[in-house]
């Protein structure tokens, strides 16, 4: 103790690390010294357990154990083997039986939580709650953790602006510096200030890149967007990521303006591992690799391990192609020695990071894992995390929150007692029906009567694993009768409608993004018969809500909320939690309007205020609006909150100085509650054309009723940063304007001049 002591006075925490990282260089080195060329390809191969498929699977079972592959050093990683007990058992063969004992890195899909199950991504983004976000990622960790997992092929942090895409759940939405911060909170949740505490584990920005842009919101399909969006929209959250220590980067499936991102070397090699200075590894998408030749750019397997290789992927999931070609292709003088020693030294650096040279078993310890597992602790932060990520979207005559006593509520849809649904996709390590139902949550609160009818089913079958397609009930409605019996003697409806858990997620892309099934049906249904109706949708995406938002008083997006979702929409409803969410994606009035994201461009005809419909010829349509039903950033409380006007320092802003920008915000409602301030910035012209504005600054205030609080935004040159004409990361002179307000479409304005 005395010597730790006396070290960190001596060095200071800062210079231990550095002394650390040469400490763990030497070890690398000295390890790649003794390795023979196969046990460097091993380590460069990732094997899936076949536990969860989370892609398309080999039928030849598991190839970690044929051929022995694990006892002779084949194998770098697994993923998807879990359980204290399992990972040992494979740990054990690796360590003990092969020739150098290089211990396996475990990866892992932890995507919301565990076995206990946090918000969908996008839900938890909702909640604009940084250290709330990072204390779910942490916790998450803690749990997967103790089931052996030491790496999660998490945070994506791809910008989504195409609700069909079935990916948006798992992301930040649609906007770059909402996008940043969340993934920083999340690596360092996962990954904490020390990657060898046996509670934290690695994490993985994915998927290198743009694989949110796929055309049309299909899934897999081709990205073509140019360095502009590339730069100023893609990047800046791995970028993020990258400075926050994250160990390992995952590439993506799609192919970026023509070259497949797992074989792009202005990607991984020029700007990952050169301009960012990243020193983990990457790992490819699973089988990316050989889905090269489908892409029609590798010839064959082979040809597609040296295009990996040379574009900077170190290590093959699920494709086996290094493992079968590196030596050949060394020999052919297709790769270079130095390309397979880097990548290889990546991954060593990794995994004595997070001590595993030190003790292989650190996360298999079963008791361990018995106490963390779904412990009071976690539970809670998943209903916490679960409350501030829903979103009021709209409230009249404040029926919301409902009264607790003498009420007689019916609770309708095919949502309100699926236990099963409100988990969402990536759940891989959950049980299924193990979420609280919104029927649960509701018959907590006692005062009232409450009565239940399903209405229709969403599901004809329930899928017995998350890769089967989800089939929809299109042909039973006979339960609306029901329901509209119900809905007649209520006081108030509680509708419980959306998506099935696995509508959304990998492969599940969209071409409709209305009620799915017979749920508009018997939205109507009951409408006619009782307008008092509170609509809670649960969603992995934004839902075209048209029809629900001109009739309906209330609307409550309550997303995929995880095992607490039925107690948190509860409290919600019942008010011992004022919503307090605002919405990370723009909500569309039509798919025909996406992508749709408010930090668009303005065109050259962009209308008056973007809805000018007094003539023909401008960028808009002539059947729709151009703007969203509800706009990001939006979300109401149960509150109300007025702002002043913006207060600015100066109208001009000289190179290297800094403006402030104030405003006072009061809670004019009767209730305790939470507002996210919003700064955005409009650049009036540059050398390339710029957003009609950007999100450049929040801050999540908690108000009393009456109470007011004065928030202040510093902006500096570095907020006004872009990636310009010239391909310079740079603030260039001329006009802005800036915005605050609570939400993106907000009016209140001032305006300087950047010297
Ligand atoms: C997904 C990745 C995931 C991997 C491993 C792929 O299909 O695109 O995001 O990490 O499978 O499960």
């Amino acid at each position: 103790m005395k010597k730790l002591l006396a070290a960190l006075l001596f060095v200071g925490i800062g210079g231990l690390h550095a002394q650390e990282n040469i400490e763990i260089e030497k070890k690398v080195t000295a390890l790649l010294n003794q390795m023979t060329l196969e046990e460097k390809i091993g380590q460069m191969n990732q094997y899936n357990g076949f536990w969860n498929v989370t892609g398309p699977s080999p039928k030849s079972g598991n190839a970690a154990f044929k051929y022995n592959n694990l006892a002779s050093g084949r194998v770098g990683s697994m993923l998807n083997i879990r359980g204290a007990k399992e990972v040992r058992k494979v740990q054990e063969i690796a360590v003990e039986e092969s020739r150098l004992g290089i211990p396996l890195i475990i990866g892992f899909d932890l995507i919301h939580g565990y076995k206990t199950v946090s918000p969908i991504p996008l839900a938890e983004t909702a909640s604009w709650d940084l250290a709330a976000i990072e204390r779910s990622a942490a916790l998450g960790a803690r749990e997967a953790a103790a089931a052996g997992i030491n790496w999660t092929f998490a945070p994506m942090v791809d910008i989504t602006r195409d609700a069909r895409w079935g990916r948006v759940m798992e992301g930040a939405g649609e906007d770059p510096y909402l996008g940043s911060l969340v993934a920083a909170a999340r690596v360092r949740g996962f990954q904490g200030d020390d990657l060898s505490d046996p509670f934290t584990i690695a994490a993985c920005a994915k998927h290198f890149a743009a694989y949110g842009f796929a055309e049309a919101g299909r899934d897999y399909n081709t990205v073509d967007i140019g360095l502009n969006t590339l730069h100023n929209i893609v990047l800046p959250p791995f970028k993020a990521a990258a400075d926050a220590g994250v160990r390992t980067f995952m590439n993506s499936f799609n192919d970026l303006n023509g070259i497949p991102a797992t074989a792009d070397r202005y990607l991984q090699r020029d700007i990952l591992k050169g301009n960012w200075q990243f020193d983990g590894f990457v790992v490819s998408d699973w089988g990316s690799l050989r889905e090269m030749i489908d892409h029609g750019y590798a010839k064959d397997r082979k040809h597609a391990g040296e295009l990996a290789l040379n574009g900077g992927s170190d290590m093959d999931m699920e494709s086996y192609i290094y493992l079968e070609y590196i030596q050949s292709l060394l020999a052919e003088g297709k790769v270079t020695q130095e390309q397979i020693d880097d990548a290889v030294r990546r991954i060593l650096r990794v995994k004595f990071e997070l001590g595993l040279f030190d003790d292989p078993y650190r996360y298999c310890d079963e008791s361990r894992e018995k106490s963390v597992t779904g412990s009071k602790e976690i539970i809670d932060a998943a209903l916490d995390m679960a409350k501030k990520s829903i979103v009021l979207l709209k409230n009249d005559n404040q029926i919301l929150p409902l009264k607790k006593q003498g009420q007689k509520i019916a609770l309708i849809g095919p949502l309100a007692d699926d236990k099963n649904s409100p988990l969402g996709n990536w759940r891989i390590a959950a049980d299924n029906g193990t979420a609280i139902s919104v029927l649960e949550g509701m018959q907590a609160y006692k005062g009232n009567t409450l009565v239940h009818e399903q209405g229709v089913r969403l599901v004809d079958k329930i899928p017995a694993g998350f890769h089967e397609e989800v089939a929809i009930n299109n042909t039973d409605n006979s339960g609306i009768a029901a329901a509209v019996a119900a809905a007649q003697n209520a006081d108030i409806v509680v509708m419980a409608l959306g998506e099935y858990g696995f509508q959304s997620g990998e492969g599940r892309s969209r071409a409709h993004l209305d009620l799915p099934g017979f749920q508009q049906e018997l939205l109507e249904a009951v409408y006619a018969v009782n307008k008092n109706i509170v609509l809670v949708v649960m969603s992995g995406r934004p839902l075209i809500l048209n029809w629900a938002d001109a009739h309906l008083p209330a609307i409550v997006e309550a997303w995929q909320l995880g095992t607490q979702a039925g107690n948190a929409i509860a409290q919600v409803l019942y008010g011992d939690y004022n919503p307090s969410g605002k919405l990370p994606m723009s909500f569309p009035r039509a798919v025909g309007q996406l992508p749709l994201y408010y930090n668009h461009k303005s065109t050259g005809r962009p209308g008056a205020d973007g809805e000018d419909a007094g003539s023909v010829f401008w960028s808009h349509y002539g059947d729709e609006k151009n703007s969203p039903l509800y706009p990001f950033g939006y979300g109401l409380s149960y509150t109300q909150f007025t702002y002043s006007d913006i207060r600015l320092s100066s109208n001009s802003l000289k190179k290297g100085g800094q403006l402030i920008a104030e405003v006072d915000v009061t809670n004019s409602g009767s209730l305790t509650g939470k507002e996210v301030v919003q700064l955005y910035l409009k650049d009036h012209y540059a050398s390339a054309t710029r957003p009609v504005r950007e999100l450049k600054g929040f801050e999540l205030i908690e108000l009393k009723a009456g109470e007011t609080q004065t928030v202040r935004f510093t902006i500096d040159e570095q907020l006004l940063a872009f990636y310009n004409a010239a391909g310079q990361w740079t603030a260039e002179a001329g006009d802005f304007s800036l915005f605050i307000g609570t939400d993106a479409t907000t009016k209140r304005q001032v305006n300087f001049v950047l010297e």
